[in-house]
């Protein structure tokens, strides 16, 4: 392929032209290499894979030292990854890759009116559990975790404004010392710590939910492989601002996997993995104690926040108004 400097931005016109073209034949030689391959979207992919990493040791004038060090990085990523640690995704979300992937799924939907927008998404992260208890609607998911009690409610509708009735909820949260259950220390028996700050309920004939948790703290990602000494390279927090996580779904609805951010929280600006969005960040209001939501009684402090959530269609769906459980 020639290139012409004038009109490639990724060529640099201070590189010698013979230099510049033997640089573009290795990228060229890379991306034919790919040209047989079966699957059209296999080809689309790899191509612009190749592309852009070419482009960007060609950009960078990258060195083989520099080179040899991404290596080593990479090779400890693998090192510390295991079934319950994922190096990996950590990376992919310090580097802004997983929200990125996140945007591009995800349409904003700018034509749909203000609160009929389908709620934002973010970050899925690495806590999530298969499987943890139902609780019915006014139900407590915090099942012992340490915190402040927190009553969330909310409606789930579709796009058109119809209430999604049996709309799964799936939430889970860190607790106040900002730990997940599954980084407790192992049951007696070497099992699985017990489930805490997790759960999923489903909502109401008319779309409405509610659960008691309690008030999420900030935490650190862990930071204590390859990816901490990436952050701290760049003297980056690894802190998430305190969150609750929810992955809803319904019948020819898109799967939503969003939190909801405590208004006020130090961390709002510097998230380590860019997942915040303002349309996610809640008042979470105190309450005195005395009587609560769902016929409880509070003894100290309480916080209660309202999130409603919409749906968008499933790619290929129209948007069905209700009848969804
Ligand atoms: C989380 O919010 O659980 C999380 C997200 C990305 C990386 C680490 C943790
Ligand atoms: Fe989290």
């Amino acid at each position: 392929m020639t290139v012409d400097p004038t009109v490639d931005p990724t060529v640099d016109p201070t590189v010698d032209p013979a230099q510049r073209a033997v640089e573009r034949d290795v990228t060229d030689r890379t991306v034919a290499s790919f040209a047989t391959a079966g699957s059209a979207r296999y080809r689309e992919v790899m191509t612009g894979l190749v592309e852009h990493l070419h482009a960007f040791v060609r950009e960078t004038r990258l060195t083989e030292a520099e080179w040899a060090h991404a290596i080593e990085f990479l090779r400890r990523c693998g090192d510390i990854t295991t079934g319950t640690r994922q190096e990996f995704i950590l990376l992919s979300d310090v580097l802004g890759v997983s929200m990125q992937t996140i945007a591009v799924n995800n349409p904003v939907g700018a034509e749909v009116p203000g609160d009929r927008r389908p709620t934002d998404a973010t970050v899925f992260g690495p806590f999530f559990v298969d499987g943890a208890p139902e609780v019915p609607v006014g139900g407590d998911v915090a099942f012992g975790a340490k915190g402040v009690p927190c009553w969330v409610e909310g409606t789930v509708t579709d796009t058109s404004g119809a209430p999604v009735a049996g709309a799964r909820i799936e939430v889970w949260e860190a607790d106040e010392d900002g730990f997940y259950d599954v980084q407790r220390e192992p049951a007696a028996d070497g099992g699985r710590p017990p489930t805490q700050g997790r759960g999923h309920l489903f909502s109401a004939v008319d779309g409405t939910y509610g659960f008691w948790s309690v008030l999420p703290a900030s935490y650190p990602i862990p930071h204590d492989g390859p990816v901490g000494d990436l952050l701290a390279a760049a003297s980056r927090s690894p802190y998430r601002p305190a969150h609750i996580h929810f992955m809803v779904s319904g019948d020819g609805l898109r799967t939503l996997v969003t939190h909801v951010f405590v208004a006020g929280d130090p961390y709002l600006a510097t998230d380590a993995v860019f997942g915040v969005k303002d349309s996610l960040v809640l008042d979470f209001v105190e309450q005195p104690a005395g009587d609560a939501p769902a016929g409880r009684r509070v003894e100290g402090p309480w916080v209660r926040t309202r999130f409603d959530i919409v749906l968008a269609p499933s790619p290929g769906a129209a948007a069905t108004s209700g009848g969804n459980g």
